[in-house]
């Protein structure tokens, strides 16, 4: 896989696909994604972009894999041990080949599929779904520094004008709004998904890595623990080059790391007290299902 091919490449633009604004290379091979045949045991780490994916992809495999296969912690990049099933890039990179090729046993994929958007084999084989979802503020400032750094993804723009298209939905993979309630809705059909928020993993992560291991019918040793709370802390992760894409040149580290802070609040830095109101106002709006509730802060 050549990682080095984008340098030169326009920025993409959003165009809409079955009602949500998409890019061609999470689109362009929508045909083999949807058909891809899930396995009973596959687990699916589904996520809007920028709300905890990458820390909880390496949770998981360091619960699954860490003590088995410790070698993968220094060989294998995150984004090659838990593919991006939704990502095409001719020539370069496609998630459901990868996954397809997956040798673990249980594979863990990822997407940021809005819910219906999820081939079907995963609800006919009734696999287990971990869904993070994070406060809208901060996914919202998380989303704008990855848009700058990240090549492959539509100019961000201005701080303001991203602030106005975040909350028209009108960024890569649509609305969060659409996003963490129609998973949150799928939730009340589908008993074998679990949805877990950024905040609460920032808060106690041990009292989160329980949960999960409850919902995946783990039993850890208490040095399994120990381990995977240390090897997922924002710290390490930031400097453990398999799981801080330092090795992907589509992202320019030095516009912005894409372990940028790991913090609940950092919107606090961001939005100016109208952002804030406005913000407030649309999530009135928006937001119906009282019992969805999100912290803004911890
Ligand atoms: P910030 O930009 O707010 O720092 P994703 O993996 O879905 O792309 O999410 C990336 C966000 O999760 C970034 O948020 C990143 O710093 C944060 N993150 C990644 N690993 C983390 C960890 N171990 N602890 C806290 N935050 C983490």
């Amino acid at each position: 896989m050549s990682l080095n091919p984008e340098k030169n490449v326009p920025r993409p633009e959003l165009f809409d696909f079955h009602g949500v604004p998409m890019i061609h290379r999470f689109t362009d091979n929508w045909e083999n994604v949807q058909n891809f045949e899930a396995r009973p045991d596959d687990i699916l780490i589904a996520t809007y972009p920028k709300a905890g994916t990458t820390w909880v992809s390496y949770i998981l495999d360091l619960l699954y894999f860490g003590q088995t296969s410790p070698e993968r912690q220094t060989s294998i990049p995150i984004y090659e041990r838990v593919p991006f099933l939704d990502v095409f890039i001719p020539e370069m990179m496609s998630g459901k080949d990868l996954a397809d090729n997956l040798p673990t046993t249980p594979r863990l994929i990822k997407t940021h599929f809005p819910v219906q958007f999820v081939p079907k084999s995963f609800w006919e084989q009734n696999c287990r779904i971990i869904y993070v979802a994070r406060n809208g503020k901060d996914n919202m400032v998380s989303y704008f520094h990855f848009d700058t750094m990240n090549k492959g993804q539509p100019e961000a723009g201005s701080w303001s004008s991203y602030f106005q298209r975040f909350l028209q939905g009108n960024v890569v993979f649509g609305s969060w709004y659409d996003h963490v309630s129609g998973w949150w809705k799928k939730k009340q059909t589908y008993p074998k998904l679990h949805y877990m928020f950024y905040e609460d993993l920032s808060e106690d992560t041990g009292r989160e890595i329980d949960k999960l291991c409850s919902f995946l019918g783990l039993s850890i040793s208490p040095e399994l623990k120990e381990k995977v709370l240390s090897g997922v802390q924002f710290d390490n992760m930031k400097k453990n080059q398999m799981a801080n894409y330092s090795t992907l040149s589509v992202m320019d580290m030095k516009i912005s790391p894409f372990m940028r802070k790991g913090k609940v609040g950092d919107w606090k830095n961001h939005f100016t007290v109208a952002q804030n109101e406005a913000f407030d106002e649309d999530y009135k709006e928006k937001m119906k299902d009282p019992t969805l509730h999100f912290r803004n802060e911890i």
